[in-house]
């Protein structure tokens, strides 16, 4: 069979772990202290975006504005309440699937990264066992535009030294997937993004990978 792919580039929250779900849960405990409305759908439009940018679309509903002091200390609390929640993960945290999956791939000789706005990857990384696994890490640390902006996946890319073109992006978020194609790469896409269609694989779960690679 020719490849199409060299590189798989994995985002972290809601692909590689459920971390989207302690995103949501410090966001929300912020959000009620604020008697600001927050629920799924509006988290879904955080998915993929930085931290400030996720604080925005939520005070989007707020009744009175936020200085630019104020909205640096609401995300410093978040980030807080988050790590709370990052530091209770262990490896039994890394789904069993995802790990075969990864393991699969690699026995299949495809390069491994990790393409993160989050500025937490290494610390989840750690958490969950997977701390130097990755043939390389590009995340919220070193970049300066988060997705939909394709900087995550191309410095990805580039660390692997593979054209974005033989990368795909595996992705939760329609930013992702949105990254991805301005980026010149293919999306296979779960959750959801692959609810809304945005990947050019929309998969059940990850391990459908191995099928398709
Ligand atoms: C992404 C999440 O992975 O990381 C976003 O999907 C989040 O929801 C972003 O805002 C930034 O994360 P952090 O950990 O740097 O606050
Ligand atoms: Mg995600």
């Amino acid at each position: 069979m020719v490849r199409e792919f060299d590189a798989i580039i994995f985002d972290l929250d809601g692909v590689i772990c459920y971390t989207d779900e302690y995103h949501y849960r410090a966001w929300k405990a912020i959000a009620d202290n604020n008697g600001i409305p927050f629920d799924h759908t509006i988290n879904n439009r955080l998915r993929g975006v930085s931290r400030m940018a996720s604080l925005e679309i939520i005070l989007e509903k707020s009744a009175c504005p936020f200085s630019d002091a104020e909205k640096e200390a609401l995300a410093a609390q978040k980030n807080e309440i988050y790590k709370q929640l990052l530091s209770e993960m262990t490896p039994d945290d890394l789904p069993k699937e995802v790990k075969r999956t990864l393991d699969t791939l690699r026995e299949k000789q495809y390069l491994l990264a990790i393409g993160s706005s989050s500025k937490n990857a290494p610390f989840i990384l750690q958490q969950i066992g997977l701390g130097g696994y990755f043939d390389a890490v590009s995340d919220g640390n070193n970049i300066t535009h988060s997705k939909p902006d394709p900087e995550v996946f191309l410095k990805a890319a580039q660390m692997l030294n593979v054209a974005p073109s033989r990368c795909l992006v595996v992705e939760d978020a329609v930013s992702g997937a949105q990254a991805a194609h301005v980026g010149g790469m293919k999306a296979a896409c779960v959750g959801d993004a692959s609810n809304e269609g945005a990947g050019d694989w929309n998969l059940q779960s990850v391990e459908e990978l191995t099928e398709i690679l």
